[in-house]
């Protein structure tokens, strides 16, 4: 039920799918289901558990008759994974063996891996595609990547898998009600939620880390993909499984990059905010700028991005306002 896992399961609602959603609360909020609820008028299952817990999975994936799974129970802090490594694999990679598992015990083979672009590493040409070389620069990215290996592993030792490691990009944004979104437990780190800091009067201004890349306006360039689009990806992947076992992997992107200067003047137009900000130096560890080639999933998912830039900012607005009257 954090940020992509909830945006999902609405859409997954609204195309007819009946949702159980399994999570352990660490990094989210258990109001999100009730806003799920309102947003769809459905009931959706839940169930308070850590994926670890191998039978308590299985048992939920068999006593709520489940056909398929989409996996997002990840830690997903990239400096954090630094400082915590182990806590990161026993979570993610742990946590997906556990998964599997339960899956095997309960008989089922289809499954939808939430993978990021941080295993490209350092980027040999740009856009990535998704036969760039992966090489993760930190534990998080090296568990994406390891789980990624794994799943490929099992697709080879038994042909019934049907598996989607979508490689996302930079989700921002919000669903359109403005009733969820993105909503980081601590001190954030990526640059929408901050913007949403700054906006509401939390800090006083946003660090731009480095003014001086070697970039049009001098700041970092991302492909930043609306959340919901993201949302709509995981749903195509889930259909598009059911014809094709295997174990495939999609970049999911936009294809366009955006600097750090462009992401701010469209949030400021949307929002009707100025938003102080500061160049202050590089964070250590960030690219200049990537991208994804996105036409893998185009091709053979069917799936693109709808929403620009304003889109997403208007949505990010409307849930920084919502959020902040509730
Ligand atoms: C990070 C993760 C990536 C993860 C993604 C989630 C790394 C190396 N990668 O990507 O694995 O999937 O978040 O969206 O951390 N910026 C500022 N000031 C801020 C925050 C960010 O200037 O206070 C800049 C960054 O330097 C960067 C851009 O904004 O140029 C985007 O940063 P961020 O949202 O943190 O995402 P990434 O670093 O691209």
């Amino acid at each position: 039920m954090g940020y992509i896992g909830s945006h999902t399961a609405v859409l997954l609602v609204q195309a007819g799918h009946q949702v159980h959603i399994y999570d352990n609360l660490c990094n989210s909020n258990a109001s999100t289901l009730e806003r799920i609820q309102r947003i769809t008028s459905r009931d959706i299952g839940f169930t308070e558990g850590d994926v670890r817990n191998t039978e308590k999975l299985a048992d939920v994936l068999r006593n709520e008759k489940i056909d398929a799974v989409i996996h997002l129970a990840g830690l997903k802090a990239v400096g954090e994974s630094s400082q915590k490594p182990i806590e990161y694999y026993a979570n993610n990679v742990q946590g997906s063996i556990s998964l599997i598992q339960a899956m095997q015990s309960a008989g089922l083979s289809t499954l939808v891996f939430s993978s990021s672009a941080t295993v490209y590493g350092d980027p040999v040409y740009l856009p990535y595609d998704e036969d760039h070389p992966t090489k993760p620069t930190n534990p998080y990215g090296r568990n994406k990547l390891q789980v990624e290996e794994m799943l490929r592993d099992l697709s080879v030792s038994d042909q019934a898998w049907r598996i989607a490691c979508l490689r996302y990009f930079n989700p921002v944004g919000a669903h359109e009600s403005g009733l969820i979104g993105e909503d980081p437990n601590g001190i954030p780190n990526n640059l929408m939620p901050v913007i949403g800091q700054v906006v509401s009067g939390k800090l006083a201004a946003l660090n731009i880390f480095g003014d001086d890349y070697d970039t049009p306006d001098g700041t970092g360039k991302r492909d930043y993909i609306h959340v919901m689009d993201l949302a709509e990806g995981h749903l195509a992947a889930l259909t598009w499984l059911e014809a094709n076992p295997g174990c495939h992997i999609f970049n999911l992107g936009s294809g366009d990059s955006f600097s750090v200067l462009d992401l701010l003047r469209h949030f400021e137009e949307a929002s009707g905010q100025s938003i102080p900000y500061q160049a202050v130096g590089r964070r250590p560890g960030d690219l200049p700028e990537y991208y994804a080639k996105a036409d893998k999933a185009a091709k053979l998912l069917g799936w693109k991005t709808k929403q620009s830039l304003s889109d997403i900012c208007e949505s990010a607005w409307l849930w920084i306002k919502h959020s902040q009257n509730n």
